[in-house]
């Protein structure tokens, strides 16, 4: 069957596709059928069914006699070191510290924040939850400590899982210490924690909270999987909304699973045995699905990677791991393809690798620029399969299924919408746009397998974030259109979030932070194009007045202070101070025509503004700061 028939397959009877899709998933009782809709607008899938993440990505290749087969290979450049572990130590391993946190007192359902760097021990611990039913949320380690405590108040976890420190380029990330205050923040405290020593430094433990990874399993009886319900929640994964409090996006199991195996075999092409590697990190929606989940629900071998597209050593890193591990199908995102590129603009590093298992390599967490794919191919010789999704719903909405088909690809578009969603581009009014038509992508509720069913202890915020505006709909935040072939292209979010080096971030958010500056009366922060990083955060800051400090001074503690309380993976160095911001009448910042200055597009002044002068001045302090660029 080609995309066509398998789409229609779907359309024609969605309840019977996915529970074809649901066999090859091991179920302790099955699913009597797929869909649960009587609580619409919300939407389940296998509610009925017992099931266990942990068994289907671990133990049951175990028992199908592929315990030797390497499940997981640490690469890590940024420690000259490459480990593999079988899957049969890994289920050793993972019963064992599963046991541990069980003797401990966690149970089916108690939450658990996982907060590791890119080591296999991460995957360990969120597959130890899975067995015995905690529910995890690993929180992305380049975030700070007020982030980490703002997740632990939220899903109030009864342990925390932590590493001592992270690695990152000349800098050694100290995790401990970033916990402790953390928890010294939150109104929740964990009942304890639970430390992985790396060598690279050795933390000093809190004298009853705090036990080491190692002493912490001493002697444990490993646990066993405990079946869960299909729409027990796997895990809590929290992304940037339009203010500081970030959405935790919930993730049920019986999906999560249908859908995971589904898209490997059949967007990703691989099969148990092969070999696939996911460079992003546990922390994000990708690092969940294809470095821990997928690869491993569909018997593969996966790819943790502690290191840099470039830098660690060279730009050769990726192609190195790809060639010793003979990789088949390979994930990143373009602003990694981007850094290579600068650095070897004619694909020199490339060809000293021998890539012949490489059969797609496949882009997302962006936009994909063309000049990006079109270099990508030239040298990797490989179909470039961009793909689009969110950490909402876990998988692709839309990609070019190269293990049903392989179709031809537009460059700028993420190919077709897959099973399970019905993508519509509607006008402000909700009415469907005809084909090259801008508008809001939507999907037709309901939201397939595997996509979130509404948002941790936030169930009037998930409705009024994706439900309200477009009713029947999920309101997907993107805008783009839909060409005559039926192919999407994604042109811009419709809120205010921004993307930075594939990072998704909140401007509302920073914005909250700077407000909390003493001499900040007000600003606005915007997303500006950037060369590598598709885009960089910029402040615009209104002091209190009267204030005569240097103004330097004032940017430079704005700086300090995003990167204090938000992380260092905000990238917030860009900021400079104006009289005034520019505003509709009704007091709206009128952020997109900000935008449209600094990146030097064509706009239009704003009919409903209040004081068009004001923009003058936006444009004075912005080419202080090179903006547009040349
Ligand atoms: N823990 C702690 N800090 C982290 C971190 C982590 N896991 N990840 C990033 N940071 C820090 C970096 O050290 C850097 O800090 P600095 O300001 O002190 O230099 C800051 O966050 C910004 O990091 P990054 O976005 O990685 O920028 P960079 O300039 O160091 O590197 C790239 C640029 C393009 C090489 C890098 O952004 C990259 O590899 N991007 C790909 C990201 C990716 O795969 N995203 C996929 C998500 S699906
Ligand atoms: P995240 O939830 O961090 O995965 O971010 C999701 C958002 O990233 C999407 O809503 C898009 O705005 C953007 N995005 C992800 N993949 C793509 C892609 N292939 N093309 C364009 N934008 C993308």
């Amino acid at each position: 069957m080609g995309y066509k028939e398998v789409y229609s397959a779907w359309q024609a009877d969605p309840d019977k596709f996915w529970m074809q899709a649901a066999e090859k998933i091991d179920w302790d009782s099955k699913p009597s059928k797929a869909l649960f809709d009587g609580d619409a607008p919300f939407f389940e899938w296998f509610s009925d069914g017992m099931v266990n993440t942990c068994w289907n990505a671990v133990d049951r290749h175990v028992e199908a006699g592929r315990g030797d087969q390497i499940a997981i290979m640490h690469e890590s450049p940024i420690t000259h070191s490459t480990k593999g572990i079988t899957y049969r130590e890994l289920q050793t391993r993972v019963a064992s510290l599963a046991g541990a946190l069980k003797m401990r007192g966690v149970e089916k359902g108690d939450r658990v924040i996982i907060y590791m760097p890119m080591i296999p021990e991460a995957l360990e611990a969120m597959l130890a939850c899975a067995r015995i039913g905690a529910v995890h949320s690993v929180v992305f380690g380049g975030f700070a400590a007020n982030e980490l405590a703002v997740r632990i108040d939220d899903c109030t976890p009864k342990a925390i899982i932590a590493a001592s420190c992270g690695l990152e380029p000349g800098r050694v990330v100290h995790y401990k210490p970033l916990l402790d205050e953390a928890i010294e923040l939150a109104t929740h405290k964990p009942e304890f924690c639970v430390i992985f020593q790396r060598e690279q430094e050795v933390a000093k433990l809190i004298e009853g909270r705090d036990f080491s990874w190692h002493g912490f399993q001493y002697g444990v009886k490993p646990a066993e999987c405990v079946p869960v319900e299909g729409n027990h929640p796997a895990y809590i994964l929290y992304t940037s909304g339009t203010t500081g409090q970030p959405k935790g996006v919930v993730r049920h199991t019986g999906g999560h699973l249908v859908a995971l195996q589904w898209s490997m075999n059949n967007i990703y092409k691989i099969e148990e045995g092969d070999r696939f590697w996911a460079a992003s990190d546990v922390g994000w929606v990708v690092g969940h699905s294809y470095i821990c989940y997928g690869p491993l629900i569909a018997g593969a071998t996966t790819v943790v990677f502690e290191g840099k597209p470039i830098g660690t050593p060279h730009p050769g890193v990726f192609w190195r791991i790809i060639q010793n591990n003979r990789i088949k199908s390979f994930f990143t995102a373009p602003t990694a393809l981007r850094a290579i590129k600068r650095e070897d603009p004619t694909g020199e590093w490339i060809k000293r690798y021998k890539l012949h298992d490489l059969q797609a390599l496949f882009l997302a967490g962006e936009r994909a620029d063309p000049d990006t794919v079109e270099w990508a191919q030239k040298h990797l010789n490989v179909p470039v399969v961009d793909h689009w999704w969110q950490t909402e719903t876990g998988w692709a909405i839309a990609a070019n299924p190269i293990g049903i088909e392989e179709l031809p690809t537009k460059v700028g578009s993420p190919s077709v919408p897959m099973p399970g969603y019905d993508v519509q581009v509607l006008d402000e009014g909700g009415h469907p746009l005809p084909p090259g038509e801008l508008g809001a992508i939507t999907i037709k509720l309901p939201l397939p397998p595997g996509t979130l069913p509404t948002l941790w202890n936030a169930e009037d915020r998930f409705k009024k974030s994706y439900l309200e505006h477009f009713p029947g709909y999920y309101e997907t935040g993107d805008a783009g259109y839909i060409d005559e072939d039926g192919y999407l292209y994604i042109m811009a979010r419709t809120d205010d979030v921004i993307n930075v080096a594939g990072h998704r971030l909140s401007t509302g958010a920073m914005e909250e932070v700077l407000a909390g500056h003493p001499d900040v009366a007000e600003c606005a922060v915007i997303g500006v194009a950037d060369d590598l990083k598709g885009q960089s955060p910029m402040g615009f800051l209104c002091l209190n007045s009267g204030c005569n400090r240097p103004e330097a001074e004032i940017v430079q503690e704005c700086v300090k202070r995003v990167r204090d309380k938000i992380g260092p993976v905000a990238a917030f160095k860009l900021a400079c101070i104006v009289d005034r911001l520019p505003k509709t009448r009704s007091g709206k910042i009128l952020r997109a025509t900000m935008v449209k200055i600094a990146d030097g597009q064509d706009w239009k002044m704003p009919a409903t503004i209040d004081d068009p002068a004001i923009l003058d001045e936006i444009t004075q302090a912005l080419k202080v700061l090179g903006y547009p660029k040349a």
